[in-house]
C-alpha cells in the first residue's frame, strides 16, 4: 500500500514480486567461491546473478549518499544495514527483466533474512552453501587480486567472526526447512561445478 519500499520497488512492469521470481541464495564464507560458481550457474541455467557485495561496491561508485557508511562498514566486514542492501536487489531484479536470480552473499544475518522476506515476501527455492575451510579462504583471498579494501589480513579475520557468529545461523535456519544445499567448497572449480550442475539440472529443462 503505499509504503517507500513497496514505491521504489514498483517499475513500469509492476513490482518483482508479482512476477513470483524463483530466488537461489548462494551462501558460504569469504573466499568460499560463490561468485566463481555464479558465473558458471548463469552460462548454465539462466539465472540472473546478484552479489549483494558488488551491488554495494558499485553503490559506492556512484557516489551515492550511503556511500561512505557502505565504504566504512565493508572496511571493517561489518553488515550494512537491510534497508540499503534490500533496496539495491529490489532494484536490480526489477531491472534486469529475469524472474531467476542467484542473490549471492545474502541473507548475511537474520536481520537481512527476516527484512527480506517481510519486505518481498519471496522464500528462496533453495540455498547452496559453499562449504570451505578458513586456512583455503584465506589462501584464495589473499591472492584474489582484485582492489579490494576488504581483502587484507585484518579485515578477512574480522569477515570470518562475522560469517561464524551472523551467517551461519542463517544457514542453520535454513536448514531447518530442509532447503541447505551443502557442496565441499575446498576442491577445483570444475569439481564443485559438477555438483552444482546436479542440484540445478532436474529443476531446469533447458539445462545442457
Ligand atoms: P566469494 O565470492 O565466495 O568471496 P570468489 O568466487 O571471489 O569467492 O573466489 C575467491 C578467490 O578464489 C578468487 O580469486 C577465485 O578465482 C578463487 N577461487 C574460486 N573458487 C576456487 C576453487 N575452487 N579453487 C581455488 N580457487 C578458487
Ligand atoms: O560478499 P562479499 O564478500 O562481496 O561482501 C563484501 C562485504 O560487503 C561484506 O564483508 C560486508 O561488509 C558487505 N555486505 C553486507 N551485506 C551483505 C553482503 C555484503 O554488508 N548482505
Ligand atoms: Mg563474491
Amino acid at each position: 500500500m503505499g509504503t517507500v519500499v513497496e514505491a521504489a520497488n514498483k517499475g513500469v512492469n509492476g513490482s518483482i514480486t508479482e512476477k513470483n521470481p524463483t530466488v537461489v541464495f548462494v551462501l558460504g564464507g569469504p573466499g568460499s567461491g560463490k561468485g566463481t560458481q555464479c558465473a558458471n550457474i548463469v552460462e548454465h541455467f539462466g539465472y540472473t546473478h546478484l552479489s549483494a557485495g558488488d551491488l554495494l561496491r558499485a553503490e559506492i561508485k556512484s557516489g551515492s549518499e550511503n556511500g561512505t557508511m557502505i565504504q566504512n562498514m565493508i572496511k571493517e566486514g561489518k553488515i550494512v544495514p537491510s534497508e540499503v542492501t534490500i533496496k539495491l536487489l529490489q532494484r536490480a531484479m526489477q531491472e534486469s527483466g529475469n524472474d531467476k536470480f542467484l542473490i549471492d552473499g545474502f541473507p548475511r544475518n537474520e536481520e537481512n533474512r527476516a527484512a527480506f522476506e517481510n519486505v518481498t515476501g519471496i522464500e528462496p527455492a533453495f540455498v547452496l552453501f559453499f562449504d570451505c575451510p578458513e586456512e583455503e579462504m584465506e589462501r584464495r583471498l589473499l591472492s584474489r587480486n582484485q582492489g579490494r579494501e576488504d581483502d587484507n589480513i585484518e579485515t578477512i579475520r574480522k569477515r570470518f567472526n562475522v560469517f561464524l557468529e551472523s551467517s551461519l545461523p542463517v544457514i542453520n535456519y535454513y536448514d531447518g526447512k530442509a532447503k541447505v544445499r551443502k557442496i565441499d567448497a575446498a576442491r577445483p572449480v570444475q569439481d564443485i561445478f559438477e555438483t552444482v550442475k546436479a542440484i540445478f539440472a532436474p529443476k531446469n529443462e533447458k539445462a545442457d
